[in-house]
């Protein structure tokens, strides 16, 4: 069925002639009359144990409304129903979309197709909880009869970035003595930096692979059994089991590559590699901090969809976020979003919503098959606060592009060491304070007054001291960053993503952007080796390959 065009709808005009009227009014202006409802409770509400101040947006109730409206013509609140309820509403690989069927009660019972999808999700974790208390209480025994000690991780996009993010956000709850590794990238010297740390005797492996032919984990996944049958003094290959774990949807790849399908974890093609952290891909996060931290990781994460699925639109945390973004994006023409992380352990969070939002999202194409006039996802990067502060934002606040900025913040930390949460969450606001406000020409005279600079001096210097502010932020905060709130946290972002999905008309669930890269990779590692040397390419893959060739 052909979608309208969302530029044409008649909500996106109105936002627009919304947006011609108010483009000019500054967040200093928005904040300033006395007489207003004060923003910060007019734009700001908690759900899921996460809070969130929306108050520092280019936004007014109007503008919120409008927003709304839009939200209601592109038919979020049907399309939301139909991902719950498992339609296949990722149309061009028939699939649906059930990353959250993976956190939810085994009642109600939703099935599928003919699956028991609930039976199943909580089958599985059954045995993931088995497996964990086993690992982690040393009753599972390595070859030699040792316990093991470390788990490395081999997978690569949503089989890494989730797991490994989680580890680290949870680093408080991780066992003692269990130590945590990644690897994903085929560059030799990832797996090579693990190998050099851990011992064949006492290391679990486990091969994180949605689809099981992903090449760089194949690859990663074969040098790390090598290692270990070279390795491990008197190891046998019957012993790869005691060492080799696989989550997968693939039980053929898993048999073919060695592994017992006993010792595989599975899971199922209604989840995407960038939602699947739920699922048995979780396992690595099991491990570390015990099935009961993971099963209120995903309580969590059940507590935002049940906000998403019944809040109204108009108290709905993803909803709102989306909006804001969209609101950015096609307006205001902001092309990136900054996100910074005020607590460590959520120092890989931005690297997960990379692949999150921009795999999704990056699109610009309709479920039609139509070329979108609008544009879609920005650009997702950013780094912990108080590091980015010293490095890119000078930029954010001084910089000729405008880029929205996500603060995410506990206000209680989960170490003991007197005086830093203060100075961090001091540094939070303050950055977000001086985003929103600036200093005007006026202001930085004054200051410089005040110090006794001469006339010259301070005519020669204003402008470079001149901040336009201007620059909106949300500020996300937590209480701690328990298990259950990063649960909800992460599930936020999903829901948002999900939105603005629906609203720019995209499929959030499919990845055929990857594919090219995947092919010409594969014909050009036969070429690097193969005779006679290829010539097909245009003159610089050639002569790239050409100097590879003679190096290898
Ligand atoms: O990069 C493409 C992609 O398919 C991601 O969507 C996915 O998370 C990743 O590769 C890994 O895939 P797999 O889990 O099948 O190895």
């Amino acid at each position: 069925m052909p979608l309208t065009a969302l530029h044409t709808t008649a909500s996106f005009q109105a936002l627009h002639a919304h947006y011609a009227a108010i483009k000019d009014r500054s967040l200093r202006d928005l904040f300033a009359p006395a007489s207003a409802p004060p923003r910060f409770e007019q734009f700001s509400l908690k759900a899921a144990g996460i809070f969130l101040d929306y108050a520092k947006n280019n936004i007014t109730a109007e503008t919120m409304e409008h927003l709304f409206a839009l939200a209601r013509e592109r038919q979020v609140e049907s399309r939301r129903a139909a991902m719950f309820a498992g339609e296949k509403i990722n149309t061009t690989e028939h699939r649906a979309v059930l990353h959250t069927a993976l956190r939810a009660p085994a009642q109600p019972a939703l099935a599928i197709d003919g699956q028991q999808v609930s039976a199943d999700v909580h089958a599985v974790l059954q045995r993931i909880k088995t497996f964990a208390g086993a690992l982690r209480s040393g009753a599972w025994l390595g070859y030699s009869g040792k316990p093991i000690t470390d788990i490395v991780n081999i997978g690569i996009g949503g089989s890494d970035l989730g797991p490994k993010m989680v580890c680290q956000a949870l680093r408080p709850y991780q066992q003692a003595g269990l130590h945590l590794h990644f690897v994903s990238n085929v560059d030799g010297d990832d797996m090579d930096a693990v190998l050099q740390q851990v011992d064949p005797r006492t290391t679990l492996f486990v091969i994180a692979s949605k689809t099981f032919t992903t090449a760089e984990t194949m690859m990663n996944a074969h040098s790390a059994r090598n290692w270990f049958l070279q390795n491990g003094v008197g190891a046998q290959e019957s012993d790869l089991r005691k060492h080799f774990v696989a989550v997968s949807t693939n039980v053929e790849g898993v048999t073919a590559f060695g592994i017992d399908p006993s010792n595989m974890f599975p899971f199922w093609d209604w989840v995407g590699g960038r939602y699947s952290v739920w699922s048995s891909i979780g396992l690595s996060v099991a491990l570390a901090v015990g099935f009961d931290r993971f099963s209120e990781f995903l309580d969590g994460a059940h507590a935002m969809d049940q906000h998403f699925q019944s809040a109204p639109l108009e108290q709905n945390m993803p909803v709102i976020m989306a909006l804001l973004g969209i609101w950015y994006r096609d307006f205001f023409d902001y092309r990136s979003v900054s996100i910074a992380p005020y607590h460590q352990d959520l120092g890989n969070f931005p690297s997960y919503l990379q692949q999150l939002e921009m795999e999704s999202n990056g699109k610009r194409v309709a479920l039609d098959g139509s070329t979108l006039e609008i544009a879609t996802c920005p650009i997702i990067w950013g780094n912990v606060g108080t590091n980015g502060q010293h490095a890119y934002f000078q930029l954010l606040h001084q910089g000729s592009d405008i880029t929205p900025v996500d603060f995410i913040a506990t206000l209680s930390a989960s170490h003991q060491l007197p005086g830093h949460q203060a100075a961090l969450l001091a540094n939070c606001f303050a950055q977000s304070e001086a985003f929103m406000r600036g200093k005007n020409a006026e202001e930085v005279q004054t200051e410089m007054q005040a110090k006794g600079m001469s006339a010259e001096q301070i005519a020669a210097l204003l402008p470079h001291r001149t901040f336009p502010g201007n620059r909106p932020s949300n500020t996300l905060l937590m209480d701690a960053l328990t298990p259950a709130n990063l649960g909800a946290l992460i599930a936020l972002y999903e829901h948002k993503v999900f939105v603005q999905g629906v609203i720019w008309g995209v499929n959030s669930f499919d990845q055929w952007g990857v594919e090219l890269g995947k092919v010409l990779a594969s014909n050009i590692l036969n070429e690097l080796t193969g005779t006679p040397a290829p010539q097909s390419h245009d003159s610089s893959t050639n002569g790239l390959i050409a100097m590879a060739r003679k190096a290898l």
